[in-house]
C-alpha cells in the first residue's frame, strides 16, 4: 500500500481534504496511507522557529534547514522501505498524468512543503524530486501538495469505480477526453448527438475516439505530436489543426 508522509507548518489544512470524498474514501479501503507532520515538532528552541532571514539581505524569510533534515530522518524511520522525498517547489518538474502514473505506483512518498521564499537551499541535498504543479507562485507548498496527492490516490488499484475511468479520461490517451453528457437527451434546445443514443458500442467508442482527438487538435494541438495514433487518425488530426490555424489567420 502507498504511503504518502507529508511534512508542512500547516499540518491543520490536510485533514479536510484527506479525509473527504475519493481520497478519504481510498483512505478507509486501505488503498493508501496518509500521514501529516508538523515541522514545528522538529524545532528545538521555544518559538519552534522554522525560517530566519535570507543570508545577503533581500525581503522575506527562508525555511531553516535543521528541522527538515530532522524531519525527513525521523518520518522516513517510521517505516521500512524506502521512500522517494519530494519538494513542492515551482521551479521543479512540472506535475503531468504520466509523472502522477510514475509517482502512483511508488510504495513511499515523503512530501516537503515550502513557505515564504522557500527552502534553504541545502534541503536540496536531501531531496529526490522537485515537483511544481505549474508555472504560477503560490503562497505555500501545501496546496500543490494536495493536488499532488490528489492526482496520485486516484489512480492506485480500487479507489476508482471502474479502471476505465482512469484509462480512457483526459491525458491517459496522450489525448484529451471526448465530450460527455448525461440526462436530459435535449435540454435548451441542444440535443445530444444520436450516436450516444443508439446503443450500438462501436460506434460510440469510434465517435469518441474521433471526439478526442478533435478536442485535443482544437484546445491541445502541442499534445498530438506524442499521442498514439493510428496513420488515418493522425491525418484526420492533421487536417484538425489546419483548419483551425486557417480560421486564425
Ligand atoms: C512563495 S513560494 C516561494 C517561491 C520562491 N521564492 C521562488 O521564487 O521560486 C513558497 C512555497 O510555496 C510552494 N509553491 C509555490 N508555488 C508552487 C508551485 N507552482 N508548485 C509547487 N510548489 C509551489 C513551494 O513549496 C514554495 O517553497
Amino acid at each position: 500500500m502507498l504511503r504518502i508522509d507529508i511534512i508542512s507548518i500547516f499540518p491543520e489544512v490536510f485533514e479536510p481534504v484527506l479525509g473527504s470524498s475519493m481520497l478519504g474514501i481510498a483512505r478507509d479501503k486501505g488503498a493508501v496511507e496518509f500521514a501529516v507532520h508538523d515541522l514545528r515538532d522538529w524545532t528545538s528552541d521555544k518559538h519552534r522557529t522554522t525560517d530566519d532571514a535570507p543570508f545577503g539581505g533581500g525581503h522575506g524569510m527562508v525555511m531553516k534547514p535543521e528541522p527538515f533534515f530532522a524531519a525527513v530522518a525521523a518520518v522516513k524511520a517510521l517505516d521500512a522501505r524506502p521512500a522517494t522525498v519530494v519538494l513542492m517547489c515551482p521551479q521543479g518538474r512540472t506535475l503531468d498524468q504520466g509523472l502522477a502514473e510514475e509517482l502512483a505506483r511508488s510504495e513511499r512518498l515523503i512530501v516537503l512543503c515550502g513557505r515564504y521564499e522557500g527552502v534553504d537551499e541545502r534541503v536540496r541535498s536531501i531531496v529526490d524530486l522537485e515537483l511544481s504543479v505549474g508555472d504560477y507562485v503560490l503562497t505555500g507548498g501545501e496546496l500543490p501538495a494536495m493536488v499532488l496527492v490528489d492526482s496520485i490516490t486516484r489512480l492506485q488499484a480500487g479507489v476508482l469505480a471502474s479502471a476505465d475511468a482512469t484509462e480512457e479520461e483526459s491525458f491517459s490517451w496522450g489525448l484529451l477526453e471526448y465530450p460527455q453528457y448525461t440526462r436530459p437527451a435535449t435540454f435548451e434546445d441542444m440535443s445530444v448527438p444520436d450516436v450516444l443514443l443508439s446503443g450500438d458500442h462501436a460506434r460510440v467508442d469510434t465517435w469518441r475516439r474521433m471526439e478526442a482527438i478533435r478536442r485535443t487538435a482544437e484546445r491541445r494541438p502541442d499534445l498530438l505530436s506524442s499521442a498514439q495514433l493510428t496513420p488515418e487518425e493522425r491525418t484526420f488530426a492533421e487536417k484538425l489543426v489546419g483548419d483551425s490555424a486557417r480560421k486564425g489567420d
